[in-house]
């Protein structure tokens, strides 16, 4: 039997690898970790088993190793820390771009209570691109609505989002704050949201932003900009969402075409 080096194995050492596989040996091994870390059954701030440990239980090499932690680094799922050693990172929302959901069912999914906090309503005319994006008169009307985001009443993000009023008139009829708008425009205005395209990029919050989402100075957010259509293809929705650097991770799936 192997005798251990580690004073407790956990489970990391339970970790195999299959040598015949197609599979190279670093996928396997990220692949094992993502499974042991993903229900959340390993606590953040878990040290991983020194590198040396884990080479020798694997009987892969340091470069293997390492090239299986810079992917599990890049993605979220464990942080290295210069001179002390791996750990598991906390855990992350991952926000699938491949389903359209809405605040609401995606914070559900997590088996959290999503809320908002309703900071603006108002009504607005429609210029610069939402003119584009509607294609609507500049007599036209939308509402613009920012609500806080929060999951288990903690801040995830801060929305903006522009609807034009003929889609959904007296919409300040509902309570926005405790409803989702999505399930409001789906049962009450029979619009059916279809597909949306975003735009994902990193910024550094506002004061403003910063103060909303309970985050220091030093920290950068997630920005989605979504254009929501509905089955019709009518253009229904401009969103911008600011989310927490440290608690989202985009996740981008992609096929690659026959061309
Ligand atoms: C997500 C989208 C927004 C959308 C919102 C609706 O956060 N990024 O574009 O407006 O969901 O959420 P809900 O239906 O919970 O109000």
């Amino acid at each position: 039997m192997r005798s251990s080096t580690a004073a407790d194995p956990g489970p990391f050492l339970r970790i195999r690898i299959d040598k015949s596989s197609p599979v190279p040996a670093y996928a396997q091994i990220s692949d094992a970790i993502k499974k042991l870390l993903t229900p959340g059954a390993i606590p953040a701030g878990t040290p991983l088993p020194p590198e040396r440990v884990l080479c020798e239980h694997l009987g892969v090499s340091r470069m293997t190793l390492r090239q299986a932690c810079d992917a599990l680094e890049r993605e979220g799922y464990i942080e290295s820390h210069r001179g002390r050693g791996t750990f598991v990172a906390p855990r992350r929302m991952q926000k699938k771009q491949q389903e359209m959901r809405s605040f609401t069912e995606e914070i559900r999914k997590r088996g959290m209570t999503p809320s908002s906090r309703l900071l603006m309503f108002r009504t607005i005319k429609a210029a610069g691109s939402d003119l584009d994006f509607f294609g609507l008169p500049e007599t036209e009307l939308l509402y613009e609505l920012e609500r806080v985001r929060m999951a288990d009443d903690s801040p995830i993000a801060v929305e903006r989002i522009h609807l034009p009023q003929y889609l959904c008139p007296n919409l300040d009829r509902f309570n926005l704050a405790s409803n989702s708008i999505y399930k409001i425009l789906e049962e009450n205005y029979g619009l059916k949201l279809a597909h949306c395209t975003e735009e994902i990029s990193a910024a550094i919050p506002s004061k403003a932003h910063r103060q909303l989402l309970q985050v220091p100075s030093r920290s950068a957010v997630l920005v989605v900009h979504r254009k929501t259509y509905s089955d019709k293809e009518t253009p229904v929705e401009l969103a911008m969402t600011t989310y927490r650097g440290d608690l989202y991770t985009a996740i981008v799936y992609s096929v690659r075409s026959a061309t």
